[in-house]
């Protein structure tokens, strides 16, 4: 009887990732595009979307700058797609988001020794972890995921301009919808929900990347706005021990979670594709665009959390 049970279990495995492979395929990035003589910064490339990014960005023979907290964890990132592709160039530099200094450093040294920044991708992101400052006092998610990635894009602008035409891709979440922006308590100093700050900071993302789309109207720097599914990358690091994750994994899959590759793939598409050059200030998901959620559309609070932030990053 047990063999009734193996074919039946084998049957429904295999019908399940026949099923999932059909409906993934859609959200493989259909462009082609390559990117030779392009630069393209991201932040948070040693794992998870970050590195299958820049892993396909390479295999598109474009130099690709990993801007990472950790340069040994980066440089094994390398050494792992060298493995797979030999194509553009591959280059590692030190970026902690949690930190002013390094933000404004690492902007500095890009300035100086790079030629143009064709795309900027703004994907680094702290999910759910307890409650915790940057090394300038702000929550670590709102921090990290918001404030951060608003100091270094600014810093950038001039170059992205310089390039341009030329793009930021701001890596949000579909959570963003259960956020809230709450100027009196923007750094959860009076309460603190590890679920709701991440939700909140990706709604920061969302409002920053259509306010930050108004301000470059007309210099041809289009921005777009990213949410890429559910990954079953090391995000949930802070939530689920990474045993019970490695178990889960296969189950997640099937049940539709995606792989990394699968994960960076619209942020690919809205990096490299040659059909959305000319869009700016829009949503995408399964490599096409998507309605924005009621609550990304305040202009408003998007502008006012602009001037906010200016003024935490000493800006203005
Ligand atoms: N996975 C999902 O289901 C999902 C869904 C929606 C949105 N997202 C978004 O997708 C983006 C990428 O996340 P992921 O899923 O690839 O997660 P991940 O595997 O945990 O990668 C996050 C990356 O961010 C980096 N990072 C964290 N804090 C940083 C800091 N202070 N300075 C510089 N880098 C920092 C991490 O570096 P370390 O390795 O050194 O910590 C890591 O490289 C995030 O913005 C996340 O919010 C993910």
């Amino acid at each position: 009887m047990a063999w009734f049970w193996v074919v039946v279990a084998s049957g429904v495995s295999v019908s399940l990732l026949v099923l999932r492979r059909i409906v993934n395929s859609a959200k493989i990035c259909p462009s082609k595009a390559m990117m030779t003589g392009k630069t393209v910064v991201i932040t948070g490339a040693n794992c998870g979307i970050g590195k299958s990014t820049a892993s396909e960005l390479a295999k598109r023979n474009a130099r690709v700058i990993l801007a990472c907290r950790d340069v040994g964890k980066a440089t094994k990132a390398v050494n792992e797609i060298r493995r797979r592709t030999q194509g553009g160039e591959l280059v590692v530099k030190y970026l902690d988001l949690a930190s002013v200094v390094s933000i404004q450093k690492f902007a500095d040294s890009l300035q100086k020794e790079e030629q143009r920044l064709d795309v900027l991708i703004n994907n680094a992101g702290v999910f759910q972890c307890p409650y915790t400052k940057t090394k300038d006092g702000f929550e670590m998610q709102m921090g990290v995921n918001h404030i951060g990635h608003f100091l270094l894009t600014n810093l950038l602008t001039d170059m992205l301009k310089k390039s341009a035409p030329s793009r930021v891709v701001v890596v949000t979440s579909s959570l963003h919808k259960r956020g809230t922006i709450d100027f009196d308590d923007l750094q959860s100093e009076r309460f603190y929900s590890k679920s709701k700050s991440y939700a909140n900071s990706k709604l920061a993302n969302v409002h920053f990347s259509r306010e930050l789309s108004r301000q470059l109207y007309g210099s041809n720097v289009s921005v777009y706005c990213v949410h890429p599914g559910m990954v079953m990358s090391n995000v949930s690091r802070h939530v689920v021990p990474g045993f019970i994750k490695s178990l889960l994994t296969p189950l997640a899959l099937l049940l539709g979670a995606r792989t990394n590759f699968e994960g960076c793939q619209t942020v690919l598409y809205c990096s490299v594709a040659e059909e959305v050059a000319n869009e700016t200030g829009k949503y995408y998901g399964n490599c096409k665009m998507e309605p924005w959620h009621q609550a990304s559309n305040d202009d408003g609070v998007a502008k006012k959390l602009w001037e906010v932030s200016e003024k935490l990053t000493k800006l203005a």
